[in-house]
């Protein structure tokens, strides 16, 4: 069912598909596919209660009140919602108990202390005048989000959000819609929240273009493919010019200098690469390493990459569990192939794994590829699965090059225990993010998104508020 202004509805289209358990082929659930009549309903709802519903006029600091209970009703129900990612997405359960749940509650509880603190100015103009500005929000919003985080990068969405007085159109991934859907059903029974305020529609990328085109929405809020993104540009530039964030992924480095703490970084380097299966858009897929170190980082790094076991994602001595669908493993084995057509070495792993717990799902090893060069496609594009390029480098000089030889600017990390290079190279690298002995740093506090083909606009932190509100300047006369 779709969840329109407060109440499940059938699709207008009434057309279903089957969503099913990735690890295993077990059927899940039956989802609508939400049509453009369906989208229209959802955008009326979401315009009406954003025109004519107490959201935005309310008192925020009871808005707030409502954030922080949203925030409090994931923690409380923060198993359920795990299992239900792990089994929707093929992800352990012990990553979706540790990585998606715990920020997602975050957000909202962080995002709630902002509703009331984000305020407008008064500016020194000149003459007689009294001028300040307000704060206001965007309007309707469509959120448009992707499979691997399903929840939490909803959330990073719907927190901002709401917090600015913003009502929502959320359309989940085909491959993944589950939490969302328990989310509204939760919503619905404790949050109190207004009619109207999150709506949901589920479907494929047709249910996204009805949103991305309608003019009844002023601004989408996007995470997924860089394909993805330019058509959503397309339909923005063909509709009503609506406002666009975007966060699309990368390509991101992992640098280790020789004077790095070697058992952090290989840690580091193996967690950066095949946390949840790879399938991350701050993956650090490019692993860059100082031929001083190279052949004894990588043994100590193959060395722990073999312990990793692939399998049964609910069972807690699991490292990696099923990709998310035979499309994305298809994706990844013709990405190894090309690695190996293009001379790179394959190290380790390069195939599924389709034994035991696995022989139902969409397995993959943990793969390594050494003697990588810049050159090559599996140090260029996003492979969004368990494999990494190992690339050797000597000078600074060559390193900022190649480092920077990407049309992606997500994360990026680097290993070095000398002050002046870590701030040096961090000025120098193209990124959203910079972390310095450590990888995978997020904070809701901390601003998170790209530069370059990695997309506009920044998830958390204040700066995600800028996303969702606009700036009205008004001016006194004073007499
Ligand atoms: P996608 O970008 O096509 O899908 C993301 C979302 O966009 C889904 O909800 C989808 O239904 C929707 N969508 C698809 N076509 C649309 C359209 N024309 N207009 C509006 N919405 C549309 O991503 P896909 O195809 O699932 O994955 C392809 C690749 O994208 C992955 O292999 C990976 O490299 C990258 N990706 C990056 C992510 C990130 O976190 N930055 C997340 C997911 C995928
Ligand atoms: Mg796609």
């Amino acid at each position: 069912m779709l969840y329109i202004n407060g109440e499940w509805i059938e699709p207008h289209s009434k057309k279903y598909y089957e969503v099913t358990n990735p690890a295993t082929g077990e059927l899940l659930a039956k989802v609508p596919h939400a049509s453009k009549e369906d989208v229209d309903l959802a955008v009326s709802s979401a315009r009406e209660a954003f025109d004519k519903g107490p959201w935005p006029k309310m008192n925020p600091r009871e808005r707030g009140a409502i954030l922080h209970r949203i925030g409090s009703l994931i923690e409380k129900h923060a198993e359920e919602l795990a299992l239900l990612e792990s089994r929707n997405n093929g992800k352990t359960l012990k990553e979706a108990k540790r990585g998606d749940l715990p920020p997602a509650a975050e957000i909202f509880h962080y995002m709630a202390g902002w509703a009331d603190k984000y305020t407008g100015e008064t500016l020194p103009v000149s003459g007689p005048y009294l001028n300040y500005t307000l704060r206001e929000p965007v309007g309707v919003v469509g959120a448009i989000v992707p499979w691997n985080y399903p929840l939490l990068i909803a959330c990073w969405k719907l927190a901002p959000a709401l917090a600015m007085g913003n009502t929502v159109v959320l359309k989940p991934s085909e491959q993944t819609p589950l939490t969302a859907l328990r989310l509204a059903e939760l919503l619905q029974e404790e949050a109190d929240l207004p009619r109207g305020v999150i709506n949901i529609v589920t479907g494929f990328g047709d249910t996204g273009a009805a949103i991305s085109s309608h003019r009844g929405v002023d601004k989408v809020a996007f995470t997924g493919s860089v394909e993805t993104a330019r058509a959503i540009l397309h339909a923005s530039a063909e509709s009503n010019l609506k406002r666009i964030s975007l966060e699309l992924g990368g390509k991101s480095p992992n640098i280790i200098f020789p004077d790095a703490d070697f058992e952090r970084a290989t840690r580091a380097a193996l967690w950066g690469v095949f946390a949840n299966k790879g399938e991350v858009c701050s993956a650090g897929s490019r692993l860059f390493l100082h031929s001083e170190i190279y052949d004894r980082f990588l043994s100590h790094l193959l060395d722990k990459t073999r312990t990793l076991v692939v399998g049964d994602p609910l069972d807690p001595e699991t490292d990696i569990g099923s990709l998310v669908s035979g499309e994305q493993l298809s994706r990844v084995e013709q990405y190894v192939s090309t690695g190996l057509k293009e001379g790179a070495q394959l190290l380790c792993g390069g195939s599924r794994v389709t034994t035991g717990a696995a022989s139902k799902g969409f397995f993959y090893q943990p793969t390594i590829f050494g003697q990588v060069t810049q050159k090559m496609t599996i140090a260029r594009e996003e492979i969004f699965g368990p494999v990494l390029s190992v690339i050797r480098f000597k000078t600074e000089e060559d390193l900022i090059a190649m480092v920077n030889d990407t049309p992606y600017g997500l994360v990026s990390a680097l290993w070095t225990k000398d002050i002046e290079r870590a701030h040096r190279m961090a000025r120098q690298i193209d990124a959203g993010s910079v972390w310095i002995n450590d990888y995978n740093c997020f904070d809701s506090a901390s601003p998170f998104g790209g530069v370059k083909e990695s997309g506009w606009g920044r998830e958390m932190s204040h700066d995600a508020l800028n996303e969702y509100t606009r700036v009205k300047s008004v001016w006194i006369h004073l007499g």
